[in-house]
């Protein structure tokens, strides 16, 4: 199987979490994507979404599903997204699609967080994928200085083509830092939340996943946190 046909293996599996009658939160990436495909087979079912991007709602728009503002959702039964990387434990490094804030902001008034991955996406240990962090743009050198701290090399992600920052949906930068080992995602999930000028850090360790589908050549193996 492709690693988009594992994607879709587990996007499809994930419906079997969605609740009925229920608003939906719902993440970013290509695995994202291939679950909101699903999802719209079954609108009907669902009140609607609330989307962890820009490019989610508009994908959520295009099928006929309604997206709320998550300022006019008291509770998400659930939340399905995908990740770079995620352990045995539920820790996870996410943001490779730049969306982390939102990922993070909509995953934490979530019940259930269902992350959905191909089988490549799981790890011993985080930090071969560079973790990205998300910063105010007047903060970033003096938050990549923290950064190198830690033992990793932070660089600017920079919008494709150009030698300009990519800025998000926030208006904040990312910077993906490299060649960590993050033996304890907890620890290091709140030591970088305390550096002034981070918005928020790619690591989802004090929340992290409760539910995860992975996509193998024989099927979808279910982990449970
Ligand atoms: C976006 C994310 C994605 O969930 C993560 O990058 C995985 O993406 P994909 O499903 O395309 O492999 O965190 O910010």
């Amino acid at each position: 199987m492709t690693q988009d046909e594992l994607k879709q293996a587990v996007a499809a599996a994930a419906i079997a979490y969605v609740v009925d009658g229920e608003i939906i939160g719902v993440g970013t990436g290509s695995t994202a994507n291939f679950f909101i495909d699903e999802l719209a087979k079954i609108k009907h079912r669902i009140k609607g979404a609330v989307a962890s991007s820009e490019a989610t709602a508009a994908r959520l728009r295009g099928h006929g599903i309604d997206v709320y503002a998550l300022n006019d959702v008291a509770a998400l039964a659930v939340y399905i997204d995908g990740a770079d990387e995620i352990t045995a434990a539920g820790a996870m490094i996410k943001g490779g699609g730049a969306a982390l804030t939102r990922e993070k902001i909509v995953a934490s008034v979530a019940a259930k967080f269902v992350c959905i991955a191909d089988g490549s996406k799981l790890v011993d240990t985080l930090g071969a994928f560079a973790l990205p962090v998300e910063v105010l743009p007047m903060a970033r050198a003096a938050v990549m200085r923290r950064l190198s701290t830690l033992g990793g090399q932070p660089k600017l992600r920079l919008k494709a083509g150009s030698d300009a920052g990519f800025i998000t949906d926030n208006g904040g930068e990312i910077i993906d830092v490299a060649g960590l080992s993050i033996t304890d995602p907890v620890a290091l999930e709140r030591e970088i939340n305390q550096i002034p000028g981070v918005i928020a850090v790619g690591l989802f360790a004090l929340r992290g996943a409760d539910v995860c589908l992975l996509g193998a050549g024989d099927g979808v193996r279910t982990l449970t946190f």
